[in-house]
């Protein structure tokens, strides 16, 4: 059974509201979002809306609002991710950036925001839509730190982790979090609902920072080799250069004249590509402690199946 089975019809009508909720009056402004719609993600975040509210009791019609408008926030992060990561491939297709330009995509992000918070300030409840926004601001604030640390290298792990925390994470945990309010969590719940989401969010996060290196194919609808191309130093590659002071000065020279193969090789031999995935091995186990709060449910085994998943 996949993890999304209990939620198909669900997400089935998530993608109906999308659908609907990525068009415009204006032809041409239309014509891109529909091209943007016609790209379907691993609706990830939508999912963990529905199973967690699965998990907390029950999916109300409310959940579909509220899994559609954390997609279309997360649709939105992508679109201003690949122009500040300078992508050309997303979900298989060309980006925005590279179809439209860089200002468009923007604008188009911008707009998918708007949207976003236009269907959540229409029913949502309260406390859900303080949630989204302050997670909309973490977002940024993830990506702009991650921005600025760019091709610094003493960004230290800590570092490393306070970004993917608030850049990935803390959509993941939102989604966990406002999934279990509206299906009228305890406060207990709600936290332990959230923490799974921010623990998953972590273990994601690294797992795309190694399949980046690591990937020769384009099996993800990405570039891989992006984030070295562009001099976004994620964790095996902070690790290896902290891994060994006598050799850090060595490395740190090496740095900008590797290329991808080369840094992957040195990377496999000092463990430093075993050692992150250990990291997401221990943020995936942590994600799953959080469902003994939970009693046993087909929610909550599907939220484990997807914790283990994620490490594939
Ligand atoms: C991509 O997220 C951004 C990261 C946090 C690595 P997803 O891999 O969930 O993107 P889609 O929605 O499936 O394309
Ligand atoms: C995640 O980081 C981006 C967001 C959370 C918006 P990445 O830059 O690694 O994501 P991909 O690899 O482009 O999907
Ligand atoms: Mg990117
Ligand atoms: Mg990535």
């Amino acid at each position: 059974m996949t993890p999304f089975e209990s939620i198909k019809d669900q997400l089935d009508q998530v993608q109906g509201r999308l659908l609907d909720l990525m068009h415009s009056s204006d032809p041409l402004v239309d014509s891109c979002l529909r091209q943007l719609s016609g790209r379907k993600g691993k609706l990830l975040r939508p999912a963990l809306v529905l199973l967690s509210g699965q998990l907390a009791g029950r999916v109300r019609p409310v959940h579909i609002d509220l899994a559609s408008a954390i997609e279309l926030i997360h649709t939105a992060s992508l679109l201003h991710d690949d122009v500040i990561d300078q992508a050309d491939v997303r979900r298989g297709r060309p980006t925005a950036n590279v179809l439209w330009g860089n200002t468009a995509a923007v604008l188009l992000g911008d707009f998918l925001l708007s949207r976003a918070f236009t269907l959540m300030s229409q029913d949502a409840p309260e406390a859900a839509l303080t949630e989204l926004c302050r997670t909309a601001e973490t977002l940024c604030t993830g990506e702009l730190k991650q921005n600025l640390f760019r091709s610094r290298s003493d960004i230290t792990e800590d570092d490393y982790f306070s970004i993917i925390e608030s850049k990935t994470a803390a959509l993941f945990a939102c989604s966990c979090r406002i999934g279990a309010m509206a299906a009228a969590a305890a406060e207990p719940q709600v936290t332990a609902a959230g923490e799974y989401g921010r623990h998953l969010g972590i273990a994601f996060q690294i797992m795309d920072d190694l399949s980046d290196i690591r990937s020769t194919t384009d099996t993800s609808g990405k570039t891989p080799g992006t984030d070295w191309l562009h001099q976004k130093l994620t964790l095996p590659v902070i690790h290896w250069l902290s891994s060994d002071p006598t050799q850090k000065e060595s490395r740190l020279r090496m740095l900008s004249e590797l290329d991808i193969e080369h840094l992957k090789s040195h990377l496999q031999q000092a463990g430093s590509l075993e050692y992150a995935c250990r990291a997401a091995e221990q943020h995936s186990r942590q994600a799953r402690e959080q469902l003994s709060h939970f009693g046993p449910s087909a929610a909550a085994e599907a939220l484990s199946t997807l914790a283990q998943n994620i490490l594939a």
